[in-house]
C-alpha cells in the first residue's frame, strides 16, 4: 500500500498548503472533511494524521469536530491550530475562549528538541492566526514550545505519538515550518518520501491499464494542459485503444485547432477533429446574455462529443482532466456559494452515455500536472500556455458572437499574445487576451473620419484564478500592441486597457 498523510480538514484556509508541503517533502497526501468515517480512515492506512486548523471555536454550538477513538488508532496525529485546540478539547484539557485573535508573526522558544522540533533553534519565527489558546493539557502531555502569547504554542504526547503546534507549520512565514513538517512524518511516522511525479505516473499508468483491460476510452482533447496529460497518461496505459476527441468549437484562437491536431497527433494520439464551428454559431445567433451563451455552449459541446463518442465501438471510459482542487470536499467550500458564471465541463456525459470515469489528475494540483506533463514529454508550448475558458472567444465578444467578430478578435488576440512574448513577459502574467467591444467610437485615420470598434486588453497576474491583479505590462509594449491591431485589424480604430482587480471585476468580461 502506498504511504500517505490524511489531512482532515476543519476549514482553514491553509489546508490545501498542509497538503502541498508534505507531497514536496515526497510522501502522498490527501485531504478528507472532518466528518469523513472513522472507518474510511483505518481502511486507508494513514502513516500519520493531520488536523487542519479552522476557522471555529471548539466551544461554538456545532463546531467541527471527530470522534475520539482516531487517538486510539495508534497512528501519529499532528493538530494545527484548531486541531490542536480540538485534540486538547477531546482529551480532557481545557481550552480557554480568547476573544483578542493573534495573528500574525510570533516568536516562539522551544523547550523541547527530542522528536517535533529537532534540529530547531531554540527561538524561532512562526505564523500565529488563532482565537482560543490551550490552558490546560490533557493528562499525558506535556508543553514542547511557548510563546509570549500563548504559553503552550507546542504540546506533544509521546506515548501515543499525538502532537500539537498553536502555529501554522505549513505556512512560508514559519521559517522552519517545513523542517517541522518533515520530522512529523519522517522521524515520527516513519516515512520513506518514495513519492514523486514519475512516481505517480507510473503508478497511474499501472492502474489505469488494471482498470480497462482489453476495453477503449474516450478522452475530450481540449487543447489545454489538464486533459493533454490525462490524455498523455491513458495513452501510455492503453496505446490505440485511446480515442481522442477534439471538439473543435469554433471559439478558438488563432490558428489554435490546427496547433492542436498537430501537436497531439505527432505525440502518437489517435484523435479524431471535430470541426464543429457553425453549430456553435448557428446555436449562439441571436443571444447576448453571457450565461445563455455559456449553457448553450456547454449544451452543444455534449451533444457533438456525444455523437462522435457513439461512433467508436466498445468505449467503456471516459477519461477526464478533473483536478485535486476541483474534488476536495472540503468543508471550506462547502458552503452554498452564488453561480458567478458557470463553467463549462463535460460533466455530465458519464451518466448520460453510461460510461465509467477516469480522472488520472484528481489526486494533482496544477503545478504537479505540469511536472507530469514535462516528464511525459508534453511540449512547452502547451505546458505553459495561459488558461483559456471552455466557451473560448465567444465570452470575449461582448453581446452577440458572429464569424466578423471573432475574426477581428483573433487578430487581435494574436498580435497582444505575440508581443508579450517578444517581450519576454508572457510568463509573468497569468493570463492575457483581448476582447472585442461591440461599442463603436470616432477616430481619425490619415484624412478620414472612422466609427469603428474597441478592443480591450486584458493581462493579470494570479495564483490561481480566484483573485487577479492587472499587470503592470510596461507601456511601451502596450504602445506597441495598440499600434498594431489599429494598423492591421480592419475594424478596429481604438484600444484600451482593463485596469481592474478580481474582485470586484471578474478575469473573462463575460
Ligand atoms: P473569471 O472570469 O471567473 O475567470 O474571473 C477565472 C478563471 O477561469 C477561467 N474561466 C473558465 N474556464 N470554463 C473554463 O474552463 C469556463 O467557463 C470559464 N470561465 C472562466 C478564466 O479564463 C480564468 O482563468
Amino acid at each position: 500500500m502506498r504511504e500517505s498523510i490524511l489531512v482532515v480538514d476543519f476549514g482553514s484556509q491553509y489546508t490545501q498548503l498542509i497538503a502541498r508541503r508534505i507531497r514536496e517533502l515526497g510522501v502522498y497526501s490527501e485531504i478528507k472533511p472532518f466528518h469523513i468515517p472513522l472507518e474510511q480512515i483505518k481502511k486507508s492506512q494513514p502513516k500519520a494524521i493531520i488536523l487542519s486548523g479552522g476557522p471555529a471555536s471548539v466551544w461554538d454550538e456545532g463546531a467541527p469536530s471527530l470522534s475520539p477513538e482516531i487517538f486510539e488508532l495508534g497512528v501519529p496525529i499532528l493538530g494545527i491550530c484548531y486541531g490542536m485546540q480540538l485534540t486538547t478539547h477531546l482529551l480532557g484539557g481545557i481550552v480557554e475562549r480568547s476573544e483578542r485573535r493573534e495573528f500574525g508573526p510570533a516568536e516562539i522558544e522551544v523547550k523541547d528538541i527530542s522528536d517535533l522540533l529537532w534540529n530547531i533553534p531554540q527561538r524561532t519565527r512562526v505564523w500565529m492566526s488563532h482565537g482560543d489558546r490551550v490552558l490546560k493539557l490533557p493528562d499525558g502531555f506535556i508543553p514542547i514550545a511557548t510563546s509570549e502569547n500563548s504559553p503552550v504554542a507546542a504540546i506533544k504526547n509521546s506515548e501515543n505519538l499525538i502532537f500539537g503546534t498553536q502555529f501554522h507549520p505549513e505556512v512560508v512565514h514559519t521559517e522552519l515550518g517545513k523542517e517541522m513538517l518533515s520530522n512529523f512524518i519522517f522521524r515520527i511516522a516513519k516515512c520513506r518520501g518514495l513519492w514523486t511525479t514519475k512516481s505517480f505516473a507510473d503508478n497511474a499508468i499501472r492502474e489505469i491499464r488494471d482498470k480497462v483491460g482489453g476495453s477503449r476510452v474516450i478522452c475530450a482533447l481540449s487543447g489545454g494542459v489538464d486533459s493533454a496529460v490525462t490524455a498523455l497518461i491513458v495513452q501510455r496505459a492503453v496505446w490505440e485503444r485511446l480515442h481522442c476527441i477534439f471538439v473543435d468549437t469554433g471559439l478558438l484562437r488563432l490558428n489554435e485547432a490546427k496547433q492542436v491536431v498537430e501537436t497531439f497527433r505527432n505525440l502518437g494520439l489517435n484523435l479524431t477533429h471535430v470541426d464543429a464551428g457553425k453549430r456553435f454559431l448557428v446555436k449562439l445567433k441571436g443571444v447576448e446574455d453571457p450565461e445563455k451563451k455559456r449553457k448553450i455552449i456547454g449544451e452543444e459541446f455534449i451533444r457533438v462529443f456525444e455523437e462522435e463518442a457513439l461512433k467508436i465501438r466498445g468505449a467503456e471510459f471516459l477519461a477526464q482532466g478533473t483536478l485535486y482542487p476541483d474534488v476536495i470536499e472540503s468543508v471550506s467550500v462547502k458552503g452554498p456559494s452564488a453561480t458567478i458564471k458557470s463553467h463549462h465541463n463535460v460533466g455530465g456525459l458519464p451518466e448520460k452515455m453510461n460510461l465509467k470515469l477516469i480522472e488520472p489528475l484528481r489526486e494533482l494540483f496544477k503545478d504537479e500536472v505540469r511536472d507530469v506533463g514535462l516528464e511525459l514529454g508534453l511540449p512547452i508550448e502547451i505546458l505553459g500556455r495561459h488558461p483559456f475558458p471552455g466557451p473560448g472567444l465567444a465570452i470575449r465578444v461582448m453581446g452577440e458572437v458572429s464569424e466578423e467578430k471573432l475574426e477581428k478578435l483573433r487578430l487581435a488576440d494574436d498580435i497582444f499574445i505575440h508581443e508579450i512574448k517578444r517581450a519576454g513577459i508572457y510568463n509573468d502574467i497569468w493570463q492575457a487576451f483581448c476582447v472585442f467591444l461591440p461599442v463603436k467610437t470616432v477616430g481619425v485615420m490619415g484624412d478620414e473620419r472612422t466609427y469603428e470598434n474597441v478592443i480591450a486588453l486584458r493581462a493579470v497576474t494570479s495564483l490561481d484564478g480566484m483573485t487577479a491583479n492587472w499587470s503592470r505590462i510596461p507601456y511601451e509594449i502596450l504602445e506597441k500592441v495598440s499600434v498594431r491591431v489599429i494598423n492591421e485589424v480592419r475594424g478596429i480604430n481604438r484600444v484600451v486597457y482593463d485596469v481592474s482587480t478580481k474582485p470586484p471585476s471578474t478575469i473573462e468580461w463575460e
